[in-house]
């Protein structure tokens, strides 16, 4: 058995709470939530972006924490985790223990008791945005991106999510091939969530359309402005794919697509008393300790 402790949207920062988001919260909250994950024995903790917000004092002091972990930590970036100077920017991914300049990676962990190998591929979902974009130059080639892909209103994407890029999609698609041939499982993490039914949680309140059952997130908003050419992507491997691990949507969600379990999981700065969840895998089922 392999067991993967789950975090997102910490979104810390030395600031007042803004409705439901207790952002100076985040450092306790999170020593909390890995205590406990230390305790359940996981053998490894994702963080699926947002980190920090504000400014970057935020970012230094989470990353001071980050780096204090005593078990594997693998990180996701989301939107907030840019709200710093454009100059400093390009230092984001070693403050978020990003183990290159593309902020999009993969690892194989094998479970002890049966050999069988889990592909974890984590993706960056901000690779083209306006609010990664460094320079006047960058956002204006990050704008003509965003005008390609409308919402279902026809109205423009929000300007809180982000594009992958083609080279990203093309390497996410090889790590796939790469990973049926070796007979290994996988599972894709993202910041941004794709698909939604209901389930557990229900996200009616904030997303009025999704009344209309299922969801594709991508198309009110709430993710990739390329989703679907993601979907495309994963659509290709339908058996090799075992989950869909993403945060963002605070409130949570949960669908089935294809056979694949699409779990967006609490955000941290939203949840009281707090979220953090237990991904146990097992031969080739996953559950979910929420
Ligand atoms: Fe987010």
């Amino acid at each position: 058995m392999l067991r993967i402790g789950i975090i997102t949207d910490i979104q810390y920062a030395d600031a007042d709470q803004i409705g439901k988001r207790n952002y100076r919260g985040g450092i306790a909250k999170f020593l909390e939530a890995v205590g406990a994950l230390e305790e359940a024995g996981v053998d490894a903790i994702f963080n699926l972006g947002d980190s920090l917000d504000h400014d970057w004092e935020s970012l230094t002091a989470i990353s001071e924490l980050f780096q204090s972990i005593r078990i594997p930590f693998y990180n996701v970036l989301g939107n907030h985790d840019y709200m710093i100077p454009d100059e400093k920017k390009s230092e984001i991914n070693r403050y978020l223990l990003m183990p290159n300049e593309k902020g999009y990676y993969s690892i194989v962990m094998t479970d002890p008791e049966n050999g069988s190998e889990w592909l974890f591929v984590f993706l960056n979902g901000n690779e083209i945005s306006l609010y990664a974009a460094r320079n006047d130059e960058e956002r204006v080639a990050a704008q003509k991106v965003r005008e390609k892909y409308p919402l279902e209103d026809g109205t423009l994407s929000c300007d809180w999510n982000g594009a992958m890029s083609p080279a990203q999609l093309a390497w996410l698609d090889r790590e796939l091939r790469d990973a049926e041939s070796k007979g290994q499982r996988v599972i894709v993490c993202n910041h941004f969530p794709l698909f939604c039914q209901g389930g557990p949680y229900s996200v009616a309140d904030s997303v009025p359309l999704a009344k209309i059952l299922p969801v594709y997130f991508g198309k009110l908003g709430f993710s990739l402005w390329n989703a679907d050419e993601l979907l495309e992507v994963l659509d290709r491997y339908p058996k090799l794919i075992k989950g869909y691990w993403a945060g963002h949507l605070h409130e949570g969600s949960y669908g089935e697509r294809d056979g694949v379990p699409h779990v967006t999981f609490r955000g941290i700065v939203e949840t009281e008393p707090n979220a953090w969840a237990v991904m146990e895998i097992q031969g080739d089922s996953v559950a979910a300790h929420l």
